[in-house]
């Protein structure tokens, strides 16, 4: 039939870059871009993952490059993102995902190293390829920017205040960029993933998460790393152009329990 609606709804030849691509939500959120006919720029501090992410990309017919980055440093973010122009010509869409947590009780000694860390890999780490992308972004009229918060940034649990602060962050910073950028083409949302089955969950033993989600999630049971990638998705499509600023719990219906 005709189609009797004008927003696309494809990603089709868009750049899409993605931090921590070698692992969890990082690589389905590749893989799914992929799918769905983008350029994918995955990029991760661990090499060989994040290769074989690209691998399998390409070996599913998909047009994917890889880059090392780590998120801390400034220079290789800048080097990435130069890299990704010259390659693609552009660059449409971010996703911030990489992220690190660990146990740090308010007392214990390496509470600032952990505090800085977490900060840095988080929060800081978001603004600066923000910073860097921002030209490319705003030159493509549909500019995109995903930030992967946490249910932690609508809540807290104990004992992993530097986690749970920085994802508070990643709410802050949303809304301010979405905010400031809108009128300039670029739209900045965030989503609040619950408990995954990812890297950041693999030590949790079975019984503990079945447990939890049991107790805690509406649907009673983690998500996989796919189901929030569909949600980063819906997120960048150009059809999305009026999302912005917005904070989307993708957690089984966690944060809206009660009891
Ligand atoms: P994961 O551990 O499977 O993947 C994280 C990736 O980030 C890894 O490939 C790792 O190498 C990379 N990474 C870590 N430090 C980096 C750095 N300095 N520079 C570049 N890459 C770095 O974990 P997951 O769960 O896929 O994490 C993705 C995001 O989702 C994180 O921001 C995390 O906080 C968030 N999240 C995860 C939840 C879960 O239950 N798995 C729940 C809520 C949020």
């Amino acid at each position: 039939m005709t189609r009797l609606t004008t927003l696309n709804r494809s990603i089709a030849g868009k750049v899409g870059l993605v931090t921590g691509a070698g692992s969890g939500i990082g690589r389905a959120t590749a893989q799914l871009f992929a799918d769905e006919g983008a350029h994918v720029v995955a990029t991760d501090l661990n090499e060989s993952e994040v290769k074989s992410a690209v691998a399998e990309i390409v070996e599913a017919g998909g047009e994917a490059v890889a880059f090392i980055l780590d998120v801390r440093d400034p220079e290789q973010i800048r080097s990435v993102v130069g890299a990704t122009t010259a390659r693609y010509g552009g660059l449409d869409i971010l996703v911030n995902n990489a992220g690190v947590s660990g146990p740090a009780p308010v007392d214990m000694d390496s509470y600032e190293e952990v505090w800085t860390h977490t900060l840095e890999v988080n929060l800081l780490a978001h603004v600066r390829l923000i910073r860097a992308a921002l030209p490319w972004l705003e030159g493509s009229g549909a500019g995109r920017v995903v930030n992967i918060a946490s249910t932690e940034a609508l809540g807290a649990t104990a004992m992993i205040s530097p986690y749970t602060a920085s994802k508070h962050g990643v709410i802050g910073l949303t809304r301010s960029l979405g905010v400031e950028l809108g009128s300039r083409g670029v739209t900045v949302n965030c989503i609040c993933p619950g408990p995954i089955h990812t890297g950041l969950t693999k030590l949790i033993p079975d019984e503990a998460k079945q447990k939890f989600a049991r107790r805690r999630v509406p649907v009673r049971r983690y998500g996989n790393p796919e189901e929030v990638a569909h949600a980063v998705l819906n997120l960048v499509l150009p059809a999305s152009s009026y999302i912005n600023a917005a904070v989307l719990p993708v957690d089984g219906g966690m944060t809206a329990q009660n009891t």
